[in-house]
């Protein structure tokens, strides 16, 4: 089998990476994948796709001519056919990566499976610690003496994929959840693009091999 750098699969490709960015809410981490994907080149964002019309962060894609798609989960009556519709809309883009930031929607399997090496997310811990909600006070509680993010490979179990990075931020006296939140947002905003594209060079590098192989 021969091997490949991602930087080496990168250079080949005439076009950079398809991505599409989740997103429930404010969209800073969002903010961060498109600046760095302008920056560095090593994907499009070509999507910025929401399952909330008012998710604040879709504003903020439209002034910045980012194509958007708000598919509101409350419409459909079971999870699958909400994601069949966000299917057809990511075929439409001709999306090859999706990284989900502050998407607040569980995936089945349906949907996890036929991503599975395609996508990332950002979880506000420091995993396998804490995966689900309420990480900050959760850590706080616990007597932890860091808190921490990590981006992940997305599987079929919430916050369960491998780990691809991770940030550290220590845990004050008398810290609390907000204040902890923040200083961890930060560290999110450092880790996401450098992740992202880690994550990127690693998929070119297995779909190289695979047309090899
Ligand atoms: C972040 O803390 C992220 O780790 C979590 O949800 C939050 C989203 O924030 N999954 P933003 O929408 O990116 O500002």
């Amino acid at each position: 089998m021969r091997s490949f750098t991602g930087t080496s699969r990168m250079a080949e490709r005439e076009e950079p990476v398809r991505l599409a960015i989740f997103i429930s809410g404010r969209g800073s981490n969002m903010k961060t994948l498109v600046q760095a994907c302008l920056d560095e080149g090593f994907a499009k964002p070509v999507l910025i796709l929401s399952n909330s019309y008012s998710a604040a962060g879709l504003e903020w894609a439209t002034e910045n001519d980012l194509p958007i798609a708000a598919i509101d989960h409350r419409a459909y009556d079971d999870r699958e056919s909400f994601e069949k519709d966000v299917q057809d809309t990511l075929e439409l883009h001709n999306v090859e990566f999706i990284a989900l930031a502050g998407f607040m929607r569980v995936l089945t399997p349906w949907f996890t499976d036929q991503w599975e090496g395609r996508m990332i997310n950002i979880h506000p811990s420091l995993l396998p610690k804490y995966p689900g909600l309420h990480t900050h006070k959760r850590a706080i509680e616990a007597g932890d003496k860091e808190a921490g993010c990590s981006v992940h490979w997305v599987t079929a179990g919430v916050d369960e994929g491998a780990v691809i990075d991770q940030e550290r931020v220590e845990i004050m006296p008398n810290d609390t959840p907000d204040a902890l939140a923040e200083r961890v947002l930060e560290r999110e905003h450092f880790l996401y693009p450098r992740a992202l594209q880690k994550a990127i060079s690693d998929f070119l590098v297995r779909e190289l091999q695979n047309e090899a192989d």
